[in-house]
């Protein structure tokens, strides 16, 4: 909104720090925060864990570069990020983020891959498993109740945009120990869901 001299206010300190590159997945802006998850920080999440600690421990998996405009915590606000999940596998076990449900489980959050191809794997409280296919284009709502992880099936970097509620949170628990109702892995060079408890 102009003022009386026809003048653009100048913008907030949250708008216009940060730019998107929309296909490429990345963020960049002084607030944007970045971490990188490696190969030595899944111990136990794949499961073939010898063949995890024989690979190069220094290895990328995913890294996830979010904007939070309000403090993690507050309620009503809104987070934006981007998650960069390499292929590859452990095993016949293909890469996958470590999954989470949300330790504030009314909260929801939206995913949409832009890059690459692969799958949602979801999970309700009774343990109830299920996956979605990601490609660009594709949009997945996850009401908060869901456990959610992305594995990648593809030969390329599967890049998904998400939204979030500020007072979401992690709660990685429940995976870190029992993991998902489902494991995908390759099978004569194809993605198969495996019922896995
Ligand atoms: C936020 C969210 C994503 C994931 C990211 C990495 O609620 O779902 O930003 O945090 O894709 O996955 P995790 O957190 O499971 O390591
Ligand atoms: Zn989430």
């Amino acid at each position: 909104m102009q003022n009386a001299k026809g003048e653009l206010p100048a913008a907030s300190p949250e708008i216009a720090k940060v730019t998107l590159g929309w296909f490429s997945g990345t963020m960049d802006g002084l607030p944007v925060q970045e971490s990188v998850k490696k190969l030595s920080e899944l111990e136990h999440i794949f499961l073939d864990e010898a063949a995890r600690s024989h690979m190069d421990q220094d290895q990328e998996v995913y890294r996830v570069c979010w904007w939070s405009p309000v403090s993690p915590g507050v309620e009503g606000g809104l987070f934006w990020g981007v998650t960069t999940l390499r292929p590859g596998k452990v095993g016949d076990e293909y890469f996958m983020t470590h999954g989470h449900s949300h330790a504030n489980r009314s909260r929801a959050e939206y995913y949409t891959p832009v890059s690459g191809r692969g799958l949602l794997i979801r999970m309700d409280e009774r343990r109830l498993t299920w996956a979605e296919e990601m490609a660009p284009g594709t949009l997945h709502y996850l009401n908060g109740e869901n456990a959610h992880r992305v594995v990648n099936t593809g030969n390329e970097p599967l890049i998904f945009w998400a939204c979030w509620c500020s007072d979401a949170g992690y709660d990685y628990g429940a995976i870190r120990e029992r993991g998902f109702g489902v494991r995908v892995m390759e099978r004569d060079g194809q993605p198969v869901v495996i019922p896995y408890e």
